[in-house]
């Protein structure tokens, strides 16, 4: 019996490396671009922590701050350093911060955490200065970064903590800052420094435990019918008041204030009589704890009204691997801000509160409004000079019911595996006319995800390894005029080109990468960047939307390649899909060769077991592509088997077979088998990619064995006789056990995997379907198998402990 388990949890593991192998990639990157060594890095020996980044467009330089340094580098090759200052912890400082038990070298020092635009020559500058946050105004001039030595008080503009996250804006010349004013970190604060210096309230209902993420602004005031004031917008996550759960919840919230608020004459005195805050609502399929805003983008319009803000998202639990983009616009904002109900607190016998929608009157003017004409008209020209009535409603009930909606009704994206940080978004003319917006993400492990979603379609044109070593995108910064995005880390800086048509050799490379940047110059036969086509444009084709490649020549034919057939060896036939999104197909005689006993298929070619005379012939690999509806065929290679009598050493197949006994062995014996180091017993030399798919053959015969017993779990299921094994029926036929009512996983039923030659659905914008993405980077990475509940049509395993 605990072979079996033992077995059966190999097996599911195989399975779902099978599945990956085959197909089913939901949001799967179509290409990965490995690092390159050509991209322009920065970096400067024994410094680190580049976080903080301001493009300056009109001065040709982007400004880096990191640990105790700020740097002005050639905004077209930041290799290219213009100038450097250094900014370093006085001794005396380091000593008061380590006395008051921090560490000396990690966190009492000067992390540069701000750097601002005054004006065209002065900038404003931030450290966290050994837990004793300053601020100072900088110039660059003539090539040179100078501080100017007038060292201000950087409470609440900067936090205490490098660690802790954090957002500022810098409005005119006043800073908008969002972090905690006490050295515990205690008291976070929503602040801006001028001569009307402004608040928030010391109330939890105001803000728990905050997360700052990203602040923004947008000048309303430019042609609003009614005298809207400009506001300040902050993406924070902070502790839900308004659920009622057994532990603390996080909630992702958007919040505004108004640019002209001066607080209130007797209530809030020097406090935000216009905060307010939504929820943001981005639901991830299945049942989740809300997830947490990490970063966000304004992606700005002409009309400000239709600007976007685009906002990474990340579960709350760590189990999960699944993180999403979700897109909000300022109208949907500003509808729940300016008319949505209030959220109010009733206090339940046990002395709790819960927070719920509030009906009763609502004081005029509106609580949290800005000061606007009517406002005027009725002598109110100042929030100075708003009634109590209001101030005391907003003091108490900043919240408001209702969450803000994404603006498609769900995600834009949906990412399994390394979680996303940071997102840029930039927006494209194609030649149709159209502007696509680009989407370029940041992910913990070091990769920039550049995606698309193309009338609900969810497309990842390619994932770009920016850094030598995994390490996580702390700050991405766009030049959308110099084509230029920017991707700090704790280590370096690496700038990277929005796109590099020349990857993309063939025109069919060209068309099917569907990047808006990129086009098939036809007379000039190369895929050339949109922007700089040679000759007229006619002569340049793209398809976006639909992937059709029918305006490409028709490509060479591959040419084929003799194989010596000797019966009773086993025979290995490689072959390439032309995408990562592709699988292959091959045929033989004309027929389509399937994995049975015979044949196993798998993603680096086809392996022929125990051949005969009988399989002499001509075989082809068929790489298909599933774009939209329509399927995308290309043969990339064709094999001639012909029937050889002289004696060849035996081939890799036999090795793999072995490899296969062994695996089987070391699974049965309890140990997890660690495809990755263990070298396959074989004698003969073997390249790392051969060694590859020799281990990807075993896995293929492992998986078909656990299909066989999956199979016979399945029928026992059916009995009823095997209630500890958390594996159920898909939810088509009525007989079989539901999954828990709380486990509301949404079956796509278009979109049935069929377990051998398997079916390919693009990823959509609804949420209906789950994605499958198990390959990280060509390493095999085996998830906790609660995520087997993602195979659809398999069933599911809600958690270990059920097995
Ligand atoms: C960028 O600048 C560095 C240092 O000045 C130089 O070595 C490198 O060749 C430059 N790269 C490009 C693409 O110009
Ligand atoms: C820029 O701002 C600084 C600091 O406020 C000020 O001293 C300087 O005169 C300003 N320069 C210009 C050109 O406005
Ligand atoms: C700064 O960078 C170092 C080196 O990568 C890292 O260990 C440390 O955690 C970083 N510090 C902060 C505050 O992020
Ligand atoms: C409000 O502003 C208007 C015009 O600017 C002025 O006439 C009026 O006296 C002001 N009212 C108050 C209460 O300050
Ligand atoms: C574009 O890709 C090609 C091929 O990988 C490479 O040689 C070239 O340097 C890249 N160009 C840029 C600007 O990164
Ligand atoms: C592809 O393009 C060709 C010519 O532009 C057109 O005739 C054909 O209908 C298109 N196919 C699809 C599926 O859109
Ligand atoms: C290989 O095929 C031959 C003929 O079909 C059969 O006699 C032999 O047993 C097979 N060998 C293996 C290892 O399956
Ligand atoms: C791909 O094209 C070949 C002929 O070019 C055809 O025989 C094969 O069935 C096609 N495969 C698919 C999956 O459409
Ligand atoms: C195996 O590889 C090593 C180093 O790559 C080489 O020196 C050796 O000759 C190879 N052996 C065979 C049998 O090919």
């Amino acid at each position: 019996m605990s072979l079996l388990l033992t077995l059966s949890i190999v097996c599911g593991l195989m399975l779902q490396h099978y599945f990956s192998l085959l197909s089913a990639q939901y949001c799967v990157p179509r290409k990965t671009v490995n690092y390159q060594s050509h991209l322009n890095l920065f970096k400067e020996d024994g410094i680190f922590n580049y976080s903080a980044m301001l493009i300056r467009d009109d001065l040709g330089v982007v400004l880096l701050g990191a640990r105790e340094a700020i740097y002005a580098l050639d905004i077209n090759n930041i290799s290219d350093q213009k100038a450097a200052v250094y900014w370093r912890v006085t001794a005396e400082k380091q000593r008061e911060c380590t006395y008051k038990g921090k560490h000396a070298e990690v966190e009492c020092r000067n992390y540069i955490r701000t750097l601002h635009r005054v004006n065209d020559t002065t900038l404003y500058v931030c450290g966290t200065n050994a837990f004793s946050p300053v601020c100072d105004y900088m110039t660059f001039a003539n090539g040179q970064l100078t501080l100017s030595g007038k060292q201000e008080e950087g409470k609440g503009k900067c936090p205490f903590d490098p660690f802790q996250r954090y957002s500022s804006l810098m409005v005119g010349t006043e800073l908008y800052s969002a972090t905690s004013i006490n050295f515990l970190g205690s008291e976070p604060v929503i602040l801006r420094s001028s001569n009307s210096a402004l608040r928030t309230e010391f109330k939890s209902s105001w803000l728990s435990e905050p997360n700052f993420v990203y602040m923004d602004f947008l000048e309303e005031s430019l042609d609003s019918p009614d005298g809207d004031d400009d506001k300040v917008y902050l993406f924070f996550s902070e502790n839900a008041m308004e659920y009622d759960f057994y532990r603390k919840v996080t909630v992702s919230r958007v919040a505004r204030v108004c640019k002209g608020d001066m607080g209130g004459q007797r209530t809030l005195q020097k406090r935000w009589t216009s905060f307010l805050k939504a929820r943001l609502d981005c639901s991830f399929p299945g049942p989740s704890l809300p997830p947490i805003v990490q970063d966000v983008f304004l992606l700005r319009q002409k009309d400000w009204r239709k600007s976007v803000f685009y906002a990474v998202f990340t579960p709350q639990s760590s189990l999960s691997q699944i993180s999403a983009v979700c897109a909000f616009t300022v109208a949907s904002i500003r509808e729940i801000f300016n008319e949505g109900k209030f959220k109010t607190s009733v206090a339940v016998e046990t002395s709790h509160v819960k927070w719920v929608m509030y009906t009763g009157e609502v004081p005029e003017p509106r609580p949290g409004a800005c000061i606007n004409n009517m406002d005027r008209k009725k002598g109110m020209n100042r929030s100075l000079d708003l009634p109590d009535k209001t101030l005391q409603f907003i003091r108490d009930r900043p919240l408001m019911d209702e969450a803000v909606r994404p603006l498609t009704g769900g995600p834009l994206l949906l990412k399994r595996g390394p979680l996303l940080t940071r997102i840029v978004v930039d927006s494209v003319l194609a030649l149709d006319g159209d502007t696509y917006n680009v989407m370029f993400i940041g992910t913990e492990n070091g990769y920039i995800q550049k995606a698309v979603n193309f009338d609900g379609e969810m497309f990842i044109i390619e994932q770009i390894q920016v850094y030598e070593n995994p390490e996580a995108v702390k700050v991405l910064r766009l030049s959308s005029s110099k084509g230029q995005l920017y991707a700090g880390s704790e280590s370096g800086v690496v700038q990277m080109p929005v796109s590099n048509c020349s990857r993309y050799q063939s025109c069919e490379d060209c068309i099917l990468s569907r990047d808006p940047y990129c086009a098939w110059d036809s007379s000039a036969e190369r895929c050339s960047s949109v922007s700089s086509l040679s000759a007229s444009p006619e002569a340049a084709v793209q398809s976006l939307k639909e992937g059709n490649v029918s305006q490409c020549p028709p490509p060479d034919p591959v040419p084929a390649v003799d194989v010596a057939l000797i019966p009773g060896n086993n025979i290995q036939l490689p072959c390439q899909r032309h995408s990562d999104l592709a699988e292959v197909h091959w045929r033989f005689s004309d027929l389509q060769v399937l994995s049975t006993h015979k044949y196993y298929i798998y993603s680096d070619g086809l392996l022929i077991l125990n051949t005969t005379a009988s399989d002499a012939g001509s075989y082809f690999c068929d790489s298909v592509e599933q774009i939209n509806s329509r399927m995308y065929n290309r043969t990339v290679a064709v094999y001639h088997l012909q029937i050889s009598s002289e004696p060849v050493s035996p081939t890799p197949g036999i090795a793999a077979t072995k490899y296969f006994i062994q695996t089987l062995k070391t699974a049965a014996t309890g140990s997890q088998p660690d495809l990755e180091s263990e070298d396959p017993p074989t004698p003969e030399n073997q390249s790392d990619s051969g060694r590859m798919s020799r281990l990807e053959v075993a896995v293929a015969l492992l998986s078909l064995l656990c299909l066989s017993l999956v199979a016979v779990i399945l029928w026992f299921w059916k009995r009823g006789h095997w209630k500890c094994f958390g594996l159920a029926q898909s939810s088509k036929g009525g007989e079989g056990k539901r999954p828990p009512s709380d486990y509301t996983h949404n079956q796509n039923r278009n979109s049935e995997i069929k377990l051998l030659g398997a079916e390919v659905k693009p990823c959509t914008a609804n949420n209906n379907h789950t994605t499958v993405d198990f390959k990280k980077n060509g390493e095999y990475h085996f998830p906790p198998l609660a995520n087997i509940s993602n195979l659809n049509g398999l069933g599911y395993i809600h958690d270990e402990s059920e097995i």
